[in-house]
């Protein structure tokens, strides 16, 4: 096990250990990539949520919020085209029994080369030290170059194979670069199949007449048919946006790596209408808003990256993915697609009914095109979680974890600490208790050593411990101990409020 997956681990089990995430139905041996989230875990989550939300529909006066349900009429998937092409190639391992993505087998193994060149490049640095130029080793080293001509070769015949539903090839892709199953070892497949990825289930009583329905495989849609009753009860004007956090539902062929991939996830999407021809404009508007709001959450901006598609959906004119640097490498985050009509075309074609904006400008009616941003919200969550995770040696030689979440999103904003449980301390500590818990979700904890307390506070990512001790009897004054610095200033009981709102501020 490589320094990255035992690290993962680490996360995993300090995420159950302390009440972030669980896996479902635990005392039943758990459900495959389903997860619940914890007394701590709800809370960063609904603290991330409220981050996205507030800047989308709070800065933006031309951005409103929807909740629309998870059921939809069948026909909105017969007209976005996931009924027909929701689609992933699945392939099995006959000695494991495993099933596997067979794209991502093969995105796995260029990964593979990719890391190879990254290698060579730093050997190089290495040898070569200031005078180093990377640009020029890239493009003239030998061995780099055929690596990179073989991934672009690769990743040639994938995506045309996928577009053109070419399973066969897809499979003797795979034979002809021997990947081996990660688990047996064994390069034993069966033939790659295509698999729908929605859930399906019936809506009305079994015995009468029933209809089938899906869960919605994303929260778009819902925007998607509800654009004229949002534009036409909130006199909206182009261009506009609608925003809805929700759940989403995929039958995922392989889930793994935690709530990175998960049966049912939360989705955090924005459709944003626009003039015909002003989608470019508008893509490169989003693209970097998207990226600022990512930045402002502290995390080094080494952790992300774009990652622009070159081959496009069909109904995408413009798409770019935002990576994060996750313990298992850099990997989707979030999606910026420039969706054309394609959308409120298709949903005017099947339901009969006109979707269209009336432009009172140029007095003509027409289907706005959208650029949309759909990012995930557990797998944010996970990001944060997986930056934040830090194992320190303390100056005394002692060890300590501590999750160095944005303070604004930590679950638990201040701990509410008297030094002793005794001396009329936890009296005054309650007070203090009493007064902070309506500005911020405190806790207060009176049990073991204060040293244990301020651990356990750090575990779970509290940004600042209030100490209350027998100076505190005299003076009203308490001390204030900085998580990531462990620092302590003293400071007068009249102000911890000010002081840890100004300290929770977020600077977008
Ligand atoms: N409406 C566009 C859409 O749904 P997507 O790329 O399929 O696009 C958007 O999904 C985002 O939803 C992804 O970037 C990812 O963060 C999240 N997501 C997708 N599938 C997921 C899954 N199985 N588990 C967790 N998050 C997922």
């Amino acid at each position: 096990m490589n320094n990255n997956e035992n690290n993962f681990k680490k996360i995993i089990s300090h995420a159950k250990e302390y009440g972030f995430i669980f896996p479902s139905s635990e005392i039943y041996d758990g459900l495959s990539a389903v997860y619940d989230y914890g007394q701590y875990g709800v809370e960063l989550k609904n603290n991330i949520k409220n981050y996205w939300w507030k800047s989308m529909v709070q800065f933006n006066e031309n951005i409103v919020g929807i909740d629309s349900a998870i059921f939809m009429h069948p026909q909105v998937w017969k007209a976005s085209g996931h009924v027909d092409a929701f689609n992933d190639p699945m392939i099995d391992n006959k000695d494991s029994k495993k099933r596997y993505r067979a794209d991502v087998l093969v995105e796995d193994y260029m990964e593979k080369i990719n890391t190879k060149i990254q290698k060579e490049v730093k050997k190089a640095a290495k040898r070569y030290g200031e005078s180093f130029n990377e640009k020029e080793f890239l493009a003239t080293n030998k061995r780099v170059v055929d690596y990179k001509t073989k991934i672009t070769n690769i990743s040639k015949r994938l995506y045309t194979s996928l577009e053109n539903q070419n399973f066969a090839d897809i499979k003797a892709l795979i034979d002809e670069l021997q990947i081996a199953c990660p688990i047996s070892g064994s390069r034993n497949w069966t033939e790659v199949r295509q698999f729908n990825l929605m859930f399906s289930t019936e809506l009305g009583s079994i015995n009468n007449n029933t209809n089938k329905v899906f869960l919605r495989p994303e929260t778009a849609q819902g925007i998607f048919v509800n654009f004229l009753n949002v534009q036409k009860s909130g006199r909206m004007k182009l261009p506009f946006g609608i925003a809805q956090i929700g759940k989403a539902f995929r039958n995922e062929i392989v889930a793994r790596q935690f709530i990175f991939r998960m049966r049912e996830f939360e989705q955090m999407e924005m459709e944003f209408f626009v003039k015909p021809g002003e989608e470019f404009k508008w893509f490169n508007y989003w693209k970097h808003q998207r990226m600022k709001w990512h930045k402002c959450l502290g995390i080094p901006d080494s952790k992300y990256r774009f990652h622009d598609h070159e081959k496009l959906a069909h109904y995408a004119n413009a798409a770019t993915d935002i990576e994060f640097e996750f313990p298992f490498g850099f990997k989707e985050l979030e999606g910026i697609h420039s969706r054309t009509d394609f959308d409120l075309n298709a949903h005017q074609k099947f339901s009969n009914k006109k979707i269209q904006f009336f432009d009172p400008e140029t007095k003509q009616s027409y289907v706005p095109y959208v650029v949309e941003t759909s990012i995930g919200l557990d797998r944010t969550f996970l990001a944060i979680l997986s930056y934040a995770y830090t194992e320190e040696t303390l100056d005394d030689g002692s060890e300590r974890v501590v999750l160095k979440i944005p303070p604004f999103l930590s679950p638990i904003k201040a701990a509410v600490l008297p030094l002793v449980k005794k001396d009329g301390l936890p009296e005054k500590a309650r007070k203090i208790m009493d007064k902070l818990k309506f500005d911020y979700l405190c806790q207060y904890d009176e049990k073991d050593a204060i040293g244990r307390r301020y651990r356990r506070q750090d575990a779970i990512g509290t940004p600042y411990c209030i100490t209350i001790d027998h100076q505190t009897l005299k003076d009203n004054t308490v001390t204030i101990r900085e998580r990531d610095s462990m620092k302590q200033e003293r400071i007068s009981i009249d102000s911890i409020s000010d002081i840890i709102s100004k300290k929770l501020k977020v600077n977008y």
